[in-house]
């Protein structure tokens, strides 16, 4: 199958890429980098045609007050645009588990757009909702804030993947037939975020201690602590954050 990748340069596009031509596709690596302006809406005609099927993963370069909601909106609107008159028969995009629930963050709410744009254009879609990746806790453990050298994170059970593992899952989907609705993914096992942390400090042999704090909130946002774990029909990754994690320490 030929099939364009849109974001094709960035971490998941990239992993995508591999994923795709490791099974055998034709891939077309889009991206600005390669004069293919999701915004601008230049190089989509071209870079679509013949698709048969086509992958969003851009991501907005800002994440100042309304930059993630004037891109997904912008990049959106040019992608289904072109999608459309190319007669593209598949178009799936990765979104965010429990988008949903995220909504007072101004990044989450720009993702549920994106989402509705899709649903909105009659262009057959799947829409991939992943939940966080392995690769990000390291940041939002940095991130976190601090109270007298203790580190304090949100109360909040996720089920995170491997970011190879969800890219593996992307190009398995984006190469069969559009399912016009949303399919979870995630990792094999919830875990609460202080597990998370916990486990991630001792592996990076960091000493700081780390606990759960009800008044911190996850990207800014308040959450029951189960809003972020997949529906039971969510398609699981098989790599444990442990082993994921023992594997990136060694390496
Ligand atoms: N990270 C997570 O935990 C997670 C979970 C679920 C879903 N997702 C979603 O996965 C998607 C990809 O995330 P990522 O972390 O892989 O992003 P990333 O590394 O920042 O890559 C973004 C890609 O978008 C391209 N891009 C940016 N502006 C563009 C434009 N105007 N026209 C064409 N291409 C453009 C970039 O290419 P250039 O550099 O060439 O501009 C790059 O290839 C996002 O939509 C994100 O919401 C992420």
């Amino acid at each position: 199958m030929r099939i364009v990748v849109v974001g094709a340069s960035g971490m998941m596009g990239s992993k995508i890429v591999r994923a795709l031509g490791s099974s055998g596709h034709s891939v077309v690596e889009a991206s600005s980098k390669t004069g293919v302006d999701a915004i601008k809406g230049v190089g989509l005609d071209t870079a679509f045609e013949g698709a048969d099927a086509v992958i969003d993963v851009t991501n907005s370069g800002s994440f100042g007050e309304g930059d993630a909601l004037s891109f997904f909106k912008q990049a959106g609107k040019n992608l289904l645009s072109a999608a459309k008159r190319a007669g593209v028969p598949h178009y799936l995009a990765l979104s965010v588990v429990g988008a949903e629930r995220l909504v007072e963050n101004d990044y989450f709410r720009a993702k549920l757009v994106q989402e509705n744009l899709i649903r909105a254009s009659s262009v057959p879609y799947t829409i991939v909702r992943s939940t966080q990746f392995f690769e990000f806790f390291g940041g939002i453990v940095n991130s976190s804030p601090a109270v007298e050298g203790s580190i304090r994170v949100a109360n909040v059970r996720l089920q995170p993947i491997s970011a190879d593992e969800a890219a593996t899952i992307v190009a398995k989907h984006a190469s069969g037939k559009p399912i016009n609705s949303v399919q979870e993914i995630g990792g094999p096992e919830p875990l609460n975020l202080l597990e998370i942390a916990r486990e991630l400090l001792t592996a990076t042999e960091d000493a700081r201690p780390v606990a759960t704090d009800p008044d911190v909130a996850y990207f800014g946002v308040n959450l029951a602590p189960e809003s972020l774990v997949p529906a039971a029909k969510a398609i699981s990754g098989k790599q444990s954050f442990h082993d994921w994690l023992s594997n990136t320490v060694s390496a």
